[in-house]
Parts: structure tokens; sequence; C-alpha cells
């Protein structure tokens, strides 16, 4: 009998509840030993739109990219694709495409043409979505900007809305290398202006969490169902009930692309599941899909961890400390999206199709994840742990 998702969730919520709020570090016991290792299930077919449209995806070869085009083609609509020709240039051999660097301002393909929808996936940077929407300015019905969590000016409150303030900066530096990873949030929320200001009533911003699943390249999530096949001892962070909340590319680029269907425009919030999901919950559900795991929690808490230079997001990767300044940043509210039809493919899809992606990689690749603790260093933290549990 397949494990649903739902499944996962009543065995993570027993179990936390048995554990309790508030505990330090501890050994968790056998959490989902007994759940099969499912074939997913079978998706059903996705139905033609009712109306087809001409869609140009502004870069549509990277991560979210091949999703949207995957998803948008199945619906029936006309893609266009607009980059450099160098990311994965093979992809997509059928679609029409159409070079220009933004980097150089170059936008002279798009010169007489006319869409229904722009969709900008790859920037940050406002002079790129100034200058998009200058090239497209009454060529196109609606413009839907890619953005971000990250644009909020704090993160201290659980399950804020889109209503919350953006972050600014006053030095706008539009592609300083130095300041990219800084100025991230702020130059988003600025891009998200430019967006507003070129498409006045039809831009539609979609603000994503951490994306994850098959493409993804940074290895965020990506760790933990890597590192739980591994089995054994695995340090994990904080509380099995700290909150955490991840987007399946798949998710994002359907409901991108039937905001486009819908006309929705305005800000959302994207990320998921529909309802809280918890540490426990989602590394309990990666251990029920990997037969006879003799995989172990050892949760270290958010002082420990600090003691110990163990960060979040990177470390640690999908968990940050559920309280202080990052306390809103795993609890954001996704009421408005889900209310305009954002919806979720059950967690353990994505855990499997994560997986599958991961072992078609290379084994030097393989070898160098992203992000997530080393091997040795986290044995290190384990044996503190339990040195200090023992104490
Ligand atoms: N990953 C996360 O967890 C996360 C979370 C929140 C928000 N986001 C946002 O989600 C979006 C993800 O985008 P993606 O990379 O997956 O999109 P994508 O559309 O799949 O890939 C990026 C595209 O941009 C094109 N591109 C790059 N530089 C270009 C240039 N100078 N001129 C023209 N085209 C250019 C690339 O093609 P060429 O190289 O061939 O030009 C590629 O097709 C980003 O906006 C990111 O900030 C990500």
């Amino acid at each position: 009998m397949p494990t649903t998702r739902r499944d996962f969730l009543r065995t993570g919520t027993v179990l936390g509840g048995a554990l309790g709020a508030g505990l330090g570090s501890q050994l968790i016991p056998d959490l989902a030993a007994a759940a099969p290792s499912a074939p997913a299930p079978a998706r059903r077919p996705v139905e033609r739109a009712a109306k087809p449209l001409r869609m140009l995806i502004l870069g549509g070869t990277g991560f979210i990219g091949p999703h949207q085009v995957e998803y948008a083609q199945a619906r029936g609509h006309t893609v266009t694709l607009f980059n450099r020709g160098r990311t994965n240039p093979g992809l997509f051999p059928n679609v029409e495409k159409l070079q220009g660097d933004r980097a150089a301002g170059d936008y002279k393909s798009l010169a007489g043409r006319e869409f229904d929808v722009v969709i900008d996936n790859p920037t940050m940077y406002p002079r790129w979505v100034r200058e998009a929407g200058t090239a497209l300015k009454g060529r196109a019905k609606q413009f839907v900007f890619v953005s971000t969590l990250s644009v909020y000016a704090a993160n201290d409150t659980p399950w804020a809305d889109e209503t919350a303030a953006v972050a600014k900066t006053d030095t706008p530096t539009d592609e300083d290398p130095q300041k990219r990873g800084q100025l991230y949030g702020p130059l988003k929320a600025l891009s998200e202006q430019e967006a507003e200001k070129a498409f006045p009533g039809k831009a539609t911003i979609i603000r994503p969490g951490l994306i994850v699943g098959p493409g993804d390249l940074t290895d965020r999530f990506t760790y933990w169902p890597v590192r739980v096949r591994k089995g054994g001892e695995i340090l994990a962070p904080g509380t099995p009930l700290d909150t955490v909340q991840v987007i399946d590319a798949r998710d994002l680029s359907e409901f991108i692309i039937r905001c486009a269907e819908d006309g929705v425009v305005g800000t959302y919030n994207a990320t998921g599941p529909r309802s809280p999901l918890t540490m426990g919950e989602m590394l309990g559900a990666m251990r029920a899909l990997v037969p006879n795991s003799d995989a172990q929690f050892v949760w270290g808490d958010v002082d420990f961890l600090a003691e110990q230079k163990v960060r979040g997001w990177s470390d640690m990767p999908v968990w940050l400390p559920p309280r202080g300044a990052t306390a809103g940043f795993t609890r954001r509210s996704v009421r408005k999206a889900l209310d305009k039809g954002l919806t979720f493919r059950p967690l353990a899809d994505t855990i499997r199709d994560t997986l599958a992606f991961y072992d078609q990689q290379t084994e030097e690749r393989k070898a160098q994840l992203r992000a997530g603790i080393a091997a040795a260093r986290e044995q290190e933290v384990l044996t503190a742990l339990k040195a200090k549990q023992k104490a």
C-alpha cells in the first residue's frame, strides 16, 4: 500500500506529541521503519487549458524554467524562450529560442513580438526588469516576476503575510558581484517595483521559499534524503517540532502557469506545504522511503549547535532557528496563494524525484554536495552531543 504524505504527517505528529516541545538534544526512536518503500504513484495526465496562450519565458533553461516549459506545453500553450543560449542549450529543440544578453541590455530579438504573458525568471537586478519592461511595453498583457521570500525586511514574526515590509537599500548597485549575496533581498524588492511600474495592474509577483526537487543544483534539500539514505546516526537540528517550508519546483512552475492562465495579478508568497511541516516529519518521510533504514536522528538543540558553530541553512540546510531574527523565515503565510490555486504534490514524490535526480549525477558531483555538514564534522559534533547528554 502506498504511504501518503498524510500518513507521514500523522506519524510525525504522533511522534512530535510523544516527545513534547522544548526538548533539547536526544535520540529519536524508530520513526517510520514500518512504512513500505512505495513506488511513485502514477500522476494524472495534465489537461489542456481552455485558451492557449503565447508565453515568453525570460530564461527558461535553468532550474525552474524547464518545469514551466514542460507544464505550459502540456497545457497547450506556445512557449518562446529568451536567454543567451548558454545554459543547457540542447533543451527543448522544438521550442522557439530568442537570444539576448540582459547584462548587456540586449533585447533586439524581441522587437515587434507580442505575447499574452511574460515570465521573468532569472534576475535580481532592477535594471534588467526595467529594460525588459521597456522592450515589452504594450506588447504583453501580463508580466510575472519570480522574486523571493528573502525580500522581507524582517523575519521575526511567524506566519506574516505579503503585507510585511520589504527590505530597502540605499545603494541599489546593479550587478556588483561583491554585493550580490548581501543585496539579494533588497534588489529583488526593487525589481518587483520595476515590474509593477512597467506593467501597472498587470504584474504578478511570486515570492518563492526554498525551491527544491529535480534540477536543484544547490543541494540544500538534497542533502537530507541523501544523508538519510546513508543511514546510521544523523545530526538533526533543533527539535523535531521545528517548522520548515519548501516548494517543489514543479508545484511552483504549475502555479506560475496557472496565474498566467487565470490572469492572476498581485503579490504572492509561494512555499509549502499547505499545513505546517516539521523537521521531524520531513526527515521521517525521507526515512520511510528507504527500505530497512537504520537511520536514527540525533537532535542538537539551538544552543548546542551555536556552541559547536553548526549553522542553520548551510550546515543544517532547510532549517533555521525558530526563534529570534529567523523565527518567521520558515513560517510564512501562503494563504493568499492557496486561494489562487497553489497546490502541492506529496512530499514523498519530491523526495523520491530529488534522489533520482541526484543518482543521475556523476560520481564526482555526487561526492561534493554543495550544502550540509561534512561527514567528518558531523561525527565530531555527534560525539560531543552524546558526551553532553551523558554528563
Ligand atoms: N533556488 C531557490 O531556492 C530560490 C528561492 C527563491 C527564489 N528563487 C528565484 O527563483 C528564480 C530561479 O530561476 P532559475 O535560474 O531556476 O530560472 P531559469 O529560467 O530556469 O534559468 C535561468 C535562465 O536565465 C538565463 N540567463 C542567465 N543570465 C542571462 C543573461 N545575462 N541574459 C539572458 N538570459 C540569462 C539562463 O540562460 P543562459 O545562461 O543561456 O543565458 C537560463 O535560461 C530566480 O529568480 C531566483 O532568485 C530561487
